[in-house]
Formats: C-alpha cells, structure tokens, sequence
C-alpha cells in the first residue's frame, strides 16, 4: 500500500487544499494530512481546531472517496521523520504558481537531502484555486468580506466566531 503525506499549516484549510487532497488519491492508496505544530506563523487556530476542521471537511466533502483513505495527525519535529514513522514515502504538495516554485523546489530537494528514500510530488494547483491562500482568506474573513468561494462553511463559520464573535 502507498502512502502519501502533504503536510501544511492549514490554518485554515480552503478549497485550494482540499481540491489537492482528493487528487492525491490518485497517487496514494492512503494519505495522511499532517498539520504542522512547529511554524513560523503565528496561527489563528490552534493545532486542535486545524486537525478537526480538516477532519470535518473530509467526512462531509470526501464523497466519492473512502473516508479510511485519509488520516488527520498534528506533527511536531522533522517532516521525513513523521513520513517515516507513518511509513509513507511520498510528500505531497501543491503548486499554485512560479512563486511557490522556488520554495516547494528547495524543501523537496532538503527532504531528499536528509532522507533519500522519500520522493516529493508536486500537484499543480486548479485553476479555480490556484490564487487562494490562508493569509489571503483570513485577511477578507477579518474585514467582513464573503470568503464563501474559497472556504466551507464550517471554515467560514470558525473564522467568523474567531474574528467577530
Ligand atoms: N491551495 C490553497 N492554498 C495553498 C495551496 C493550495 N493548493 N498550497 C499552498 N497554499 C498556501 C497555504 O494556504 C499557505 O498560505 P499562507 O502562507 O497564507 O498561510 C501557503 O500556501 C503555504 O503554506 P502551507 O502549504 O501550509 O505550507 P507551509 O509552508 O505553511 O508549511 C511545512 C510548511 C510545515 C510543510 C514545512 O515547514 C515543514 O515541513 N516543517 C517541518 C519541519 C521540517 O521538516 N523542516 C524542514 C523542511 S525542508
């Protein structure tokens, strides 16, 4: 069985990493969505919340696809590690555009550096989401804008408790 890992801060999951997660399924038998703990951002949603919205999104959204097929796991420490400790060997991520590119192609090849049995596939982006970002979605969600076409509305109801509740 393959398993795949696309790892991420999801916070909070939108539409752009949803679309990319039931793609993966295409590569992967099973994949496991793992949200980073340890990042540089400084997070709206605690690891908690990021780990149930996604977990939501997928039982409600994951229709056509085994809901068995996707595991939700906060991590902390190295990525290759967690891939190996879940023995996976594929990294998935999503490209939106050149600009992801430069970063995607340094962390794919420090990965592969430091474990050299785990592959990175990149997936481009749909082009409906290709634009989308967590930065971006929150940013409109604080200022009262309808965040409907890049987020569930599960997300879009946690964002507006988080900022206007
Ligand atoms: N649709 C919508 N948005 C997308 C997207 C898609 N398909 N693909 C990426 N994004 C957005 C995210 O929303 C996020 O937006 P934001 O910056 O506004 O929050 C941005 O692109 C990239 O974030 P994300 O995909 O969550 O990745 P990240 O850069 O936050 O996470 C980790 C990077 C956690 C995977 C990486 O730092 C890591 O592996 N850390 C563990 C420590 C480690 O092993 N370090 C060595 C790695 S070389």
């Amino acid at each position: 069985m393959r398993i795949g890992v696309y790892p991420g801060t999801f916070d909070p999951i939108t539409k752009g990493h949803f679309d990319i997660i039931i793609r993966s399924l295409n590569i992967v038998d099973k994949l496991i969505i793992a949200v980073a703990q340890d990042t540089s951002k400084d997070t709206l949603f605690s690891l908690k919340e990021r780990v149930s919205m996604i977990d939501a999104e997928i039982k409600e959204h994951s229709d056509s696809a085994n809901p068995n097929q996707f595991l939700v796991k906060g991590f902390q420490g190295l990525l290759v590690n967690f891939v190996h400790m879940n023995n996976a060997s594929l990294i998935i991520r999503g490209l939106r555009a050149i600009s992801d590119f430069e970063y995607e192609f340094q962390m794919a090849n420090a990965n592969y550096k430091i474990a050299e049995n785990i592959e990175t596939i990149l997936l481009p982006a749909a082009e409906t989401t290709h634009f989308i970002s967590s930065s971006i979605v929150k940013e409109i969600a604080k200022l009262k804008g309808n965040v409907s076409s890049f987020v569930s509305s599960n997300v879009k109801k946690a964002l507006w408790d988080k900022y206007h509740a």
